[in-house]
């Protein structure tokens, strides 16, 4: 059976590491670290990821600055907003809770933030960063994928990864951080064929799609690295409850994989922690240069 790589321990480590050192700093300086979250509109997924990160932040002494707006909210209008937040100098982090309502330019939107206070990582700046192997804020879900491997000892020098998906927001960050530890990277999505002969050849395999279950045993080198990033809400046909699945299908996927991250509890409550981790680190450089 595989090893489970448990996300939601981690992240319980992390986030009271971060907490006891933000009581610490506080000690030496006038105020807490300070996160804005911009939401525009009501989408009830939107609305309980905000609350769970403004929760945390209260958790671990992180000053909140939430703007909830309404769906019609004009793009001038929160553009202004961001420039307002960009001068703010209680926060450390910005970040937009996408998606947003079609009428708004989200791009624009992101790349408007100060590339200091990007919380999540996707401003052009943090991305270049990225590709350039230079110091930067790094995108928060995949940070939280290297995070993981590191804390259960998977080295990927040298190793065949594969990232299934080439998002902004996953897969191709993923996949640079994955080159930058020096695998040896193949990124694959809706057009690649062969994928589960593809998909087999990696000793670390990252599922980014968005589809239930679409990994199954014969998609696995036995004894791979299995990070399923995949978050689907599926109805259970019997009691028609809805609860979350993986792109993996763990059931079949475990008894072959080496190790493996469950869903719920493994790279969900590790991007949340990134995000805290991100906003900290902009906090220590506002006051340390
Ligand atoms: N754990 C977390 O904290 C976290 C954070 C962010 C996202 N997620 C989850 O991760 C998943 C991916 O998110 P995302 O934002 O990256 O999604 P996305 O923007 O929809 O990208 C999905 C990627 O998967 C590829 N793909 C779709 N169907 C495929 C198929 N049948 N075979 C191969 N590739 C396929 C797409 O290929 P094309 O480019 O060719 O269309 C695309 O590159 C979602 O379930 C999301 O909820 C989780």
């Amino acid at each position: 059976m595989a090893q489970r790589l448990d996300g939601k321990a981690l992240a319980h480590k992390i986030q009271s590491q971060l907490a006891a050192d933000i009581t610490q700093e506080r000690e030496h300086r006038e105020r807490p670290p300070g996160l804005a979250v911009v939401m525009v509109g009501d989408n009830p997924a939107s609305a309980a990821y905000v609350r769970n990160k403004e929760r945390a932040c209260e958790r671990m002494g992180i000053a909140s600055f939430g703007a909830h707006l309404p769906a019609d909210t004009s793009q001038a209008s929160v553009a202004e907003l961001i420039d307002q937040l960009n001068q703010d100098e209680r926060v450390d982090g910005i970040l937009i809770q996408l998606p947003l309502p079609e009428h708004l330019d989200a791009v624009a939107l992101l790349n408007q933030i100060d590339p200091a206070k990007d919380a999540d990582g996707l401003h052009p700046e943090n991305m270049g960063r990225l590709m350039r192997g230079e110091s930067g804020l790094r995108s928060c879900t995949p940070a939280g994928v290297m995070a993981v491997l590191k804390e259960y000892n998977i080295e990927p020098a040298g190793k065949t990864a594969v990232v299934l998906g080439r998002s902004i927001l996953v897969g191709k960050p993923m996949a640079l951080m994955l080159l930058e530890a020096n695998a040896t990277v193949t990124i694959a999505h809706s057009r690649t064929q062969n994928l589960p002969e593809l998909c087999r050849q990696a000793d670390i395999l990252v599922a980014a799609v968005g589809r239930p279950g679409i990994i199954g045993a014969d998609w696995v080198k036995p004894g791979a690295a299995i990070i399923d990033v995949g978050i689907n809400r599926i109805q259970d046909a019997e009691s028609g409850k809805f609860r979350l699945v993986g792109d993996v299908d763990f059931a079949s996927v475990e008894p072959i994989a080496g190790a493996i991250t469950p869903v719920p509890g493994g790279i969900g409550p590790m991007t949340v922690t990134m995000l805290l981790h991100n906003t900290v680190l902009s906090y220590r450089k506002r006051f340390n240069g």
